[in-house]
C-alpha cells in the first residue's frame, strides 16, 4: 500500500493521547506494526476500549494492559515483533499486573501456539474479533488465558468511529475493504484477513462527513485491494452472484465510491490504496481524471516484470497486460504519478526474470516504490509447493539492483518538479528544521518551505527550486484556491 501504506517491520506509531474519555480509569497502551490497515484497526480498537474504561496512555510502564497489532507480511517483521515482547517482559518485572495482548496478523496466523511460544502473552486476538475484547479482557483479568481467532464473513465495523492515534489532525484513514480473496501464491494475507468483503458506503460517508467537521483535510480510502470495492447490501464478495437481482443491480462499486466522496465533500482531498492491478477499472480513472479532489496518485503494486514468475504468482495479468494500464493511466491521468512494490528473487525467478523487472521498471519510470527480497511464509500456496530456490546473496543482489533503479527514478521524477507551483497540504514540521513545514502535493511528494505565517492544513502553493531523489525543495508563494 502507499508510501505510508506498506512499512512493515517498522512500528507505525504508538497511541498519543487525542481524545481521552472523561471518567475511564485503566491505561491502555497500544501500539502497531505493519500496513496502514493495522493502524487504522489500532484506532479501532481503542474506541471499542475507550467504552469500557480506557484511555490510551504513550506510557509503556504505566499500562494496565498492552496491545500490539502485528504484521506476518515477511519474517523479519514477525521477529521485530517478538524482540518487542522480550522488552515488554522487561517492563512486566516491574509492573506484574500489567497484562499483554497480541492483535492483527501474527495473532491469527499462530493462534494458541503464540501462549506456549512467548509466556508474556495473555491474550490474543485476530482481525475480525476486536469487538468480543471487552469480553477476553476479563476472561484476562479473571486469571485466564483468552483467543478469539474466528474470521467473519461481514465485519467491517463500519458502525465504530475510531479514536485517532497519533494523528497529525490533517490526514485521515478511513477503512472501505477488509481481507483480500486474491490468494497471490507468496501471500499470508488472504489466510491472516480473511475474504475480502466491503463496508457500506454510508457509514464511510458518515466517518468522513466527522473527520470533515473536526477539521480533516485529506482522507485516504483503505483496503488491501480497494479497486475491488462492492457493496450489494452486506457479505463476502464472492457470494455478489448469489445476491438478489435488486442488490446486483443497485450495487456500489469502487469508482461510484471514488465518485460520492469526491462530489459530497469538493474541499477534502481523496487517496487510496492499494490498487491490485487486475481490479483497476477506466472507470475510476475517468472518474481521478474528473475531480480535481482525487490526488492524481496511484500505489500500482506489479511484485515482478516477468509474465512467468507473476503467473507462478497468481497475479491475474501478464507484463503486457500491466503496460496497458500503465499507458491508459498516463492517456487519461497525465499527471498521475505511480509507485510499485516488488519482490526480488520469488521462487523459480531467472536472471531473465529479474531483467524483465529492471525493464518494466524502465518503462515506467516509478515515482517511489517499496522493495523486499521473497521471504516465504508458512501455509502459503508458495511454500506448500514451490520451492524458494534463489540464493540469498542472489536475491540480495537483485534487490540492490531494483533499489539502485528506483533511486535513480525517483530523482527523475522529483526533478520534473523542479520550477514548477504545486499544491501541497501542510502536515506538520519538517523532520531536518523546525523553521520549515513539511506536506505533500497531489502526486504524494514530500515538499518542505518555509514556514512563514502558513499553519498545519493550510493548502499551500509552493514554487519549487531543488530536490532529492524523494524531497521537494520550495518557497510558499501564497494559499491555494482550496483553502
Ligand atoms: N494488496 C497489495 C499487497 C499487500 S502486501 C497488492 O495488491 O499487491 C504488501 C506488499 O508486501 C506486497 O505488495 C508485496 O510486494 C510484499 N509481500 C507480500 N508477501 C511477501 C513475501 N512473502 N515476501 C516478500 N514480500 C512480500
Ligand atoms: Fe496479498 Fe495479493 Fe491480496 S499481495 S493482500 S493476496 S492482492
Amino acid at each position: 500500500m502507499a508510501s505510508d501504506n506498506v512499512i512493515e517491520e517498522k512500528k507505525q506509531g504508538q497511541a498519543l493521547l487525542t481524545e481521552q474519555k472523561k471518567g475511564n480509569s485503566k491505561k491502555l497502551f497500544i501500539e502497531s506494526y505493519g500496513c496502514q490497515m493495522n493502524l487504522n484497526d489500532s484506532e479501532i480498537v481503542a474506541s471499542i476500549l475507550s467504552n469500557e474504561g480506557f484511555n490510551t496512555t504513550n506510557l509503556l510502564e504505566e499500562a494496565d494492559l498492552v496491545l500490539v497489532n502485528t504484521c506476518s507480511i515477511r519474517e523479519k517483521a514477525e521477529q521485530t515483533i517478538r524482540k518487542r515482547l522480550q522488552k515488554y517482559n522487561a517492563v512486566k518485572r516491574i509492573n506484574p499486573m500489567m497484562k499483554v495482548g497480541v492483535l492483527g496478523c501474527m495473532a491469527e496466523r499462530l493462534k494458541e501456539k503464540f501462549l506456549e511460544e512467548e509466556k508474556i502473552v495473555d491474550l490474543v486476538v485476530g482481525p475480525d474479533a476486536y469487538r468480543d475484547l471487552p469480553n477476553l479482557i476479563k476472561e484476562v483479568e479473571d486469571g485466564r488465558d483468552a483467543v478469539n481467532v474466528i474470521l467473519s464473513k461481514d465485519e467491517t465495523y463500519g458502525d465504530v468511529s475510531p479514536v485517532r492515534l497519533n494523528s497529525n489532525g490533517v490526514s485521515a484513514f478511513v477503512s472501505i475493504t477488509r481481507g483480500c480473496d486474491n490468494m497471490c501464491t507468496f501471500c499470508v494475507v488472504p489466510f491472516t484477513r480473511g475474504r475480502e468483503r466491503s463496508r457500506d458506503p454510508q457509514s464511510i460517508i458518515k466517518e468522513i462527513h466527522d473527520l470533515v467537521d473536526t477539521n480533516y483535510k485529506e482522507i485516504t480510502l483503505l483496503g488491501q485491494n480497494v479497486d475491488s470495492y462492492l457493496w450489494y447490501g452486506g457479505g463476502l464478495k464472492k457470494d455478489f452472484k448469489k445476491a438478489s437481482t435488486i442488490a446486483q443491480e443497485t450495487a456500489v462499486d469502487f469508482s461510484q465510491l471514488l465518485e460520492m466522496c469526491a462530489n459530497q465533500f469538493p474541499k477534502t482531498r481523496f487517496r487510496f490504496s492499494t490498487s491490485n492491478p487486475q481490479d483497476m477499472s477506466l472507470d475510476v480513472l475517468h472518474t481521478m481524471a474528473k475531480h480535481k479532489n482525487i490526488c492524481r496518485y496511484i500505489h500500482l503494486p506489479v511484485q515482478s516484470g516477468s509474465t512467468k514468475v507473476l503467473k507462478a504468482m497468481n497475479r491475474q495479468h501478464t507484463r503486457e497486460e500491466y503496460i496497458e494500464l500503465v499507458d491508459n493511466i498516463r492517456e487519461i491521468v497525465p499527471d498521475c504519478a505511480l509507485s510499485q512494490d516488488i519482490i526480488a528473487g520469488f521462487c523459480g525467478e531467472t536472471e531473465q526474470d529479474h531483467q524483465d523487472t529492471l525493464t518494466l521498471m524502465e518503462y515506467v519510470k516509478y515515482d517511489f516504490g517499496f522493495m523486499f527480497a521473497y521471504s516465504e511464509r508458512p501455509g502459503t500456496p508458495a511454500a506448500k509447493k514451490m520451492p524458494d530456490d534463489v540464493p540469498m546473496d542472489v536475491k540480495k543482489r537483485r534487490l540492490t539492483e531494483i533499489i539502485e533503479l528506483q533511486q535513480k527514478h525517483g530523482l527523475y521524477r522529483t526533478q520534473q518538479f523542479v520550477g514548477k507551483t504545486v499544491e501541497v497540504l501542510i502536515e506538520g514540521e519538517s523532520k531536518k528544521s523546525d523553521k520549515h513545514w513539511k506536506g505533500r502535493n497531489s502526486q504524494n511528494t514530500v515538499a518542505v518551505f518555509e514556514k512563514e505565517n502558513y499553519k498545519i492544513g493550510d493548502f499551500v502553493l509552493v514554487k519549487i527550486e531543488d530536490c532529492t531523489s524523494a524531497t521537494l525543495i520550495g518557497t510558499a508563494v501564497g494559499y491555494s484556491d482550496n483553502n
